[in-house]
């Protein structure tokens, strides 16, 4: 009788400690995620089902989301992310319900609150985003490599998914989706999902996700696209004239992919396809589960820059099975994502390859925390982003501070312990999300006691800088690159047959070696035998135009320039780029070039380009 008394208060106590103080407030107590205003511990969205029409003329995407609900301890309100978009009614189960929305912050965007019962299953919004929606590109046909057809692409991450889907946009959230999308008939939709892979008659087109993802992995991409197979699980999508260098470019993906699951486990997405987008797109690559989205920058005609296939794929495991909680925690998305790529680097074309990978990688490190400030603490793997973009701290040191730490953790224990921890580590928690704490739990109980390291893992995490222990990585190539470049400033150049069988990762050492002593006759002299200004492939291109323009000799590549600044969007190129011109007190000739190209860029790109050229 005492037991079953006991049990009833409980019950009580706990029913009214999870009810929502206020109804239809954000009573967020203790936010995980504080770039989400969602409240995932009390109620869930748990599938999507999408549909959408793309309205070219308008550039809006136009239909609706609909969700099947977790509502474990009947919370009276579900809360959705929102920016930007234009909610036109809100069904819970077949009834329309009032809506809240919160208010606005220019990043976070509005909170939609809908009030629910215990027994609702699910919520319909009927919605429309806008043509300045931050996710979405809508490029006219003059902006595509064939410049026939008009195209459209979504970047989600970090934040941009509530641009145009309603959803909770927090990393630690996961649902899986459908879609119908209908777009015009001659275009081809693609999702981070099963994909047709030719056009039908009717435009409408339906995709299915299986996998539960978090929300910044939703994407799209309509264009005219042709696919190619590449390998039974593997293929390109790309514009007709872009598919077979992509194709011939991407021969070794399906090596790639069976490298990677030879190293970590099971590749769980089914297929592995990659769409090759107009230059515009932002990024380098992103990992879209499924479907990898790719800069045409890097179709150098030789296969050289396929490395960033190999971290778009490895995301397949350190990402996109195993995701960071938080975007503080976003280190263990890249770092893992860094190491992982090189190891399947290394197991196609051996180690010296990936030791010249990870050492471009440690200059990109040193260059990132000298710009940040040895002591800032952006140069920490956990981040400390609240209140902040998260896309501020997305910086180079996840990525290789990142790398690097792991790179020490096998050095400590070798290379086989440390294969099998993250071979459990990705078996443990596939499907699933960590936080910076969980991991240095699970690191500490699978790694650290057993294998009894002596390291300070506290340095690596929460400390500034690049700690002391930090794995030193040599290149026998690069150390012959280097002894070359010592001699310029004497006027000893290199040579044809010196550098014949150089790769793209030696010349990148190269250019990057170049320091003040050497001249503008030399530069001329080298230009003049390498033709740097005019070379096809983008990493190189970008790497001479920004030395060049750091040693104050570029006015006879300023049409080469202004080419690659208005047809390529990728902001890793176009940030020091635009930043080596201002820094060179040429901000005029900046500023011109960005007013023109401008209207080519993704708004990723244009938010941290406005800033650093003080422009609207
Ligand atoms: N997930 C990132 C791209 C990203 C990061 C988008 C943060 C939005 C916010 C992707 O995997 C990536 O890291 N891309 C790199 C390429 C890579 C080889 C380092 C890029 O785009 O340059
Ligand atoms: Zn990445």
């Amino acid at each position: 009788m005492i037991k079953n008394i006991l049990l009833f208060a409980t019950i009580l106590i706990f029913i009214a400690c999870n009810q929502p103080s206020q109804k239809m407030t954000i009573n967020k107590k203790k936010p995980i995620d504080t770039h989400s205003h969602s409240i995932p511990s009390e109620s869930k969205t748990q599938h999507l089902s999408l549909d959408l029409t793309a309205d070219f003329d308008n550039q809006i995407l136009k239909g609706t989301a609909k969700y099947t609900l977790i509502n474990d301890i009947k919370a009276e309100q579900i809360i959705l992310d929102t920016r930007d978009l234009t909610i036109h009614s809100v069904t819970v189960d077949s009834s329309m319900v009032e809506y809240t929305l919160g208010k606005n912050d220019a990043h976070l965007g509005q909170a939609l609150l809908i009030p629910i019962e215990p027994a609702s299953k699910t919520i319909t919004i009927n919605y429309e985003t806008s043509p300045t929606a931050a996710a979405l590109q809508w490029l006219n046909p003059q902006q595509t490599a064939d410049k026939k057809h008009p195209f459209l692409f979504t970047q989600g991450q970090a934040i941009l998914t509530r641009t145009w889907i309603p959803c909770q946009d927090s990393p630690g959230i996961r649902i899986t989706y459908d879609a119908q999308i209908t777009c015009p008939k001659d275009l081809l939709p693609v999702m981070s999902a099963s994909n047709p892979t030719e056009k039908n008659a009717t435009g409408t087109y339906t995709f299915e996700m299986k996998q539960p993802i978090p929300p910044y992995l939703l994407a799209l991409a309509i264009g005219d696209l042709d696919y190619g197979d590449i390998g039974k699980q593997t293929g390109v999508y790309a514009e007709p004239s872009v598919l077979e260098k992509g194709l011939y470019e991407f021969s070794d993906m399906q090596a790639m992919l069976e490298a990677a699951e030879g190293l970590y486990g099971p590749y769980l997405w089914e297929r592995y396809d990659v769409i090759v987008l107009p230059p515009s797109f932002p990024f380098g690559g992103m990992e879209n589960p499924r479907l990898t989205f790719a800069t045409p920058t890097i179709l150098a005609g030789d296969k050289s820059l396929t490395a960033l296939i190999a971290h778009e794929l490895a995301h397949s495991w350190s990402g996109n099975l195993v995701t960071n909680a938080t975007w503080n925690d976003f280190w263990l998305n890249e770092g893992f994502t860094v190491y992982f790529e090189r190891r399947i680097m290394e197991t196609l074309y051996g180690e010296e390859y990936a030791n010249m990978l990870a050492m471009l990688g440690f200059q990109d490190l040193q260059h990132e925390v000298h710009a940040l400030g040895e002591s800032h603490k952006d140069t920490h793997l956990h981040l400390d982003l609240d209140g902040r973009d998260p896309d501020d701290g997305m910086t180079d040191i996840a990525y290789e501070k990142g790398a690097y730490f792991l790179t020490l953790l096998e050095e400590q224990v070798g290379r086989e312990a440390f294969d099998k921890f993250l071979k459990d580590y990705f078996e443990t928690h596939k499907f699933q999300t960590l936080t910076t704490d969980e991991f240095e739990v699970y690191l500490d109980k699978h790694l650290i006691k057993p294998y009894s390291v002596d390291i300070n893992i506290d340095e690596w995490i929460y400390g500034a800088g690049i700690p002391d222990n930090c794995p030193s990585i040599t290149s026998d190539k690069f150390t012959k690159v280097d002894a070359i470049v010592s001699k310029i400033p004497n006027g000893e150049l290199p040579t044809q047959a010196m550098t014949k069988d150089w790769t793209t990762h030696e010349w990148l050492h190269f250019i990057r070696a170049l320091d003040d002593d050497v001249d503008s006759k030399a530069l001329d002299a080298l230009n003049n035998s390498f033709a740097f200004a005019d070379s096809g492939n983008s990493e190189i291109a970008a790497a001479w135009y920004e030395k060049s323009i750091k040693l104050g000799h570029y006015d006879y590549f300023r049409p080469q320039l202004e080419e690659f600044l208005f047809t390529v969007g990728r902001r890793k190129f176009l940030t020091p780029l635009y930043s080596a011109l201002k820094e060179a007190g040429d901000i005029k000739s900046a500023r011109s070039i960005y007013a023109k190209s401008k209207p080519n860029y993704h708004s990723v790109s244009t938010q941290t380009l406005d800033a650093l050229l003080d422009v609207e």
